[in-house]
């Protein structure tokens, strides 16, 4: 089979064929395959398994026929290894036991080495790359300092971070050293998954979009800022053409502007805003990463295709178009609608370049 490499081609905006799609969340639940392995194993268990990591990694790819294949993990995986008690409760999501409120409780945890505390992360993506051989890039990740510190200040999910600002505001020393701490644990396991063989990264930056702009761009631009930096210098060095890395600020549709100066190669961008937009807002730059509602998957066909048809006109034959959900995908989403959905993409992205006269 030939390599895959259109995605690729597309996080370098060189010219595609067609437009590459992924999906965030795409191994997981909606999938009858991934819940039959789900049923025998706790989902830490399944990140700590490079067999299991790899059986699920592959499962979008081979069933759903995506553009790229992301590790199976979890943004929260060096928790363990920073002294903070993690568990995924049932039905509930990732719960913290030891939260974080205080500068001591800040002073307490450290910097996790990524060989060391997450090894089996590494070990996954050495065997995904053997896998993978001539179909698609693999993407590596990990979480923005300030979704990992929110998630570390509140102990749980939250809509209001009410303890997260209150830190953030009371004792910027505190905050400041907890998102450094954040952002020295992620360069490094970047940096690791870049060594391993991670061909693309991906920072998610899931709630930046409860943050006010002017809170933004005092307490957590930087860090970002410094992450993406460091992460990318590191690619320039070890791989020849370096590494492409995807920023996805979600909810910041109205900084986007500020997520811009924190970097990447690629913006991702939510579902909320009009693609016709952010073409207009996104600095010619950076290539663009998405944007599809994630429920237009409940839409008829006829409707999907024509919201897919919307983005792929707003976005034209400007280089650089990752198309995506404008988040992860919904745990009831029917497999065969993402099929569908992506097979929309690919041949009216198609017919929008031969229109034009362009393409590879
Ligand atoms: O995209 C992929 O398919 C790769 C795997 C992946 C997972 N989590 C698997 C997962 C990725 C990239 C993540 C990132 C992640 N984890 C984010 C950022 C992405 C985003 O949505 O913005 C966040 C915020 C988390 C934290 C997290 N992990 C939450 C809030 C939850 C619970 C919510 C839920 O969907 O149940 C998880 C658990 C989780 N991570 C699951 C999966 C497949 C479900 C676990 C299960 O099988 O029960």
């Amino acid at each position: 089979m030939p390599y895959n490499d259109t995605f690729l081609r597309a996080c370098r905006r060189e010219s595609t064929d067609y437009t590459p799609v992924w999906m965030m969340r795409q191994a997981g639940r909606y999938l009858e395959e991934y819940r039959a392995i789900r049923a025998k194993y706790g989902f830490l268990e399944m990140c700590r398994t490079p067999e299991l990591v790899v059986e699920v990694t592959m499962q979008p790819v081979d069933l759903v026929g995506v553009d790229a294949a992301i590790l199976f993990s979890d943004i929260l995986i060096s928790f363990p290894g920073m002294g903070l008690d993690l568990e995924f409760a049932k039905g509930e999501g990732p719960v913290i036991h030891n939260p974080v409120r205080t500068a001591d409780d800040v002073r307490a945890l450290r910097v996790a080495d990524p060989l060391e505390t997450t090894p089996f992360v590494m070990d996954s993506i050495r065997m995904l790359r053997r896998e993978l051989a001539n179909k698609v890039p693999l993407i590596g990740f990990a979480g923005a300092p300030f979704t990992l510190a929110s998630y570390a200040i509140e102990g749980h999910g939250t809509r209001d971070y009410e303890h997260c600002k209150a830190l953030m505001w009371s004792d910027p020393d505190a905050w400041n050293l907890l998102l450094s701490k954040f952002a020295d644990t992620t360069i490094a396991y970047l940096c690791a998954q870049i060594d391993a063989g991670a061909q693309v990264v991906q920072v998610f930056d899931s709630w930046v979009g409860y943050i006010a702009p002017r809170d933004y761009e005092r307490f957590v631009l930087p860090h970002t800022k410094r992450v993406i930096d460091e992460v990318k210098a590191y690619g320039d060095r070890v791989v020849e053409g370096g590494v492409p890395l995807i920023h996805f600020p979600n909810g910041a549709t109205s900084m986007l502007d500020l997520a811009q100066r924190a970097g990447g190669d690629v913006i991702g961008v939510d579902w909320r805003l009009d693609m016709r937009k952010v073409v207009e807002q996104i600095d010619p730059r950076f290539g663009i990463q998405g944007n599809i509602d994630p429920v237009a998957l409940f839409a008829p066909d006829d409707e999907l295709e024509r919201m897919v048809v919307e983005i792929l006109e707003a976005v034209g034959t400007r280089p650089g178009h990752v198309f995506n959900l404008g988040h992860g995908i919904h745990k009831t989403s029917d497999p065969a609608k993402a099929r569908a959905m992506i097979g929309f993409v690919h041949e009216h992205s198609r017919r929008i370049r031969a229109a034009a006269g362009t393409g590879a």
